[in-house]
């Protein structure tokens, strides 16, 4: 079930979503399902906010973060675990150990594998998405199968292009390859927070709240899902009937 929210601007969106986020924060140990990417970075400066003002701690929170590119070394500026740090993390009291990104580097199908098993053992209170302009989520290119577990992914050309800006605007650096938690495991988490913003995620919001339920838009099988709160805003919701 979908609750959709329309915002006038970058930061009421990522206030909202806040909102969610901190009703999970008051809950006992949470585990905690985090994305990467621009729409999710308003969201995680009003946790750090959160954490300086209020003083909500993070000392027995998990989290679980949903992809990685694959080949790039942790430590890159641009891999996920760095962004996530740089971000995030850097600026909470997480323990480092309560932290866990897909590795994508070393026997990465054992990685999937590995990745899953340490996923199951426990239940994402708050799964936080974002959505490609071609309707993925996480690193669920069109065609992943709904069933689908923690696997290695071929990155469309679409999503390496729009993903360019990172690595100096040129394709070529963008990985070809990622490691991401697959539709089902996604699917677990309790709740879900959809964030999208801009007019090039149009098309793909229409496919996920309006369209056919199809693995040609990976985020449409969010409407199976009994609670997503998806924020937008106005150009991001312009295409919806
Ligand atoms: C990447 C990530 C996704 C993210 C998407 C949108 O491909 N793997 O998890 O949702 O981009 O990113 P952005 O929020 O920067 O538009």
């Amino acid at each position: 079930m979908f609750n959709v929210i329309v915002k006038d601007t970058y930061d009421e969106v990522s206030f909202e979503a806040f909102k969610v986020m901190k009703g999970v924060l008051n809950q006992e140990k949470p585990v905690l399902g985090l994305a990467t990417g621009s729409s999710p970075v308003g969201l995680y400066k009003e946790m750090i906010k959160d954490h300086k003002e209020n003083g909500t701690s993070y000392k027995d929170i998990l989290t679980f973060n949903l992809d990685e590119y694959i080949g790039l070394p942790r430590d890159h500026e641009q891999s996920y675990w760095t962004f996530m740090h740089e971000n995030l993390f850097d600026f909470i009291d997480i323990p480092e150990e309560n932290v866990h990104v897909p590795l994508g580097n070393g026997d990465v199908e054992q990685n999937c594998i590995d990745y899953e098993n340490e996923l199951k053992k426990h239940v994402v209170d708050v799964q936080v998405l974002g959505i490609g302009s071609d309707g993925h989520i996480a690193f669920n290119e069109p065609g992943t199968p709904f069933d689908s577990l923690t696997h290695l992914m071929d990155l469309e050309e679409q999503t390496r292009q729009d993903n360019a800006r990172f690595f100096d605007n040129d394709i070529n650096q963008v990985p070809e390859r990622a490691i991401t938690m697959g539709l089902a495991s996604i699917m677990r988490a309790r709740k879900i927070i959809m964030i999208a913003t801009g007019a090039n995620k149009a098309d793909a919001v229409k496919g996920m709240l309006e369209g056919e339920k199809t693995t040609a838009c990976p985020a449409s099988i969010l409407q199976d899902h009994p609670d997503v709160t998806v924020v937008l805003d106005k150009e991001a919701a312009s295409k919806l009937g």
